[in-house]
């Protein structure tokens, strides 16, 4: 009965943690290109990340033709992003890209983060989702290049 009880107690803050740990939020963006178009970015964190990470996170991707988007801090130590098991939802502004090849994140701190993957969703870019499942190194770049081969239409 005990153990019982113990057990739903776990599992009401287990459930209430994980509803507030899906969170949307802009972050914040360099000034350094017109910003045209909106883009949608999911960011899975894995199960077996850290609990929550209070480390700085950036963020930059783009086509094979030079357009890069780049976020500066995905970041929000306000609403403890990238929780253990999470998603967060970012709304991205920036410059507008062709299909997205590649995508890189930056990671600086000491607690450490473990993504799963990263989906993109842009309005004239292909939706794509770049697969991490592996503790990001700290304080170099860190991501994926499917770029090389892609020629200009
Ligand atoms: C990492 O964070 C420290 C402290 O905020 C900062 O001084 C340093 O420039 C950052 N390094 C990188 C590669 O972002």
């Amino acid at each position: 009965m005990v153990k019982l009880v113990v057990f739903s107690v776990f599992l009401m803050g287990f459930l209430r943690l994980h509803a507030a740990s899906s969170t949307s939020f802009k972050p914040e963006t360099s000034l350094q290109a017109k910003r045209s178009c909106p883009y949608t970015v999911i960011i899975k964190t894995s199960c077996s990340s850290t609990t929550f990470t209070r480390d700085q996170i950036s963020l930059a991707y783009g086509d094979a033709f030079g357009n890069e988007v780049y976020a500066k801090r995905l970041d929000n130590p306000a609403s403890r992003t990238f929780e253990r098991c999470s998603s967060d939802k970012l709304e991205i502004n920036g410059p507008c890209t062709r299909n997205i090849c590649y995508l890189n994140l930056l990671r600086n701190g000491s607690d450490g983060w473990k993504p799963e993957f990263v989906k993109i969703y842009g309005p004239h870019a292909n939706t794509v989702s770049f697969n991490f499942n592996t503790f990001l190194p700290n304080r170099v770049w860190f991501g994926h290049n499917l770029c090389h081969g892609v020629s200009a239409p």
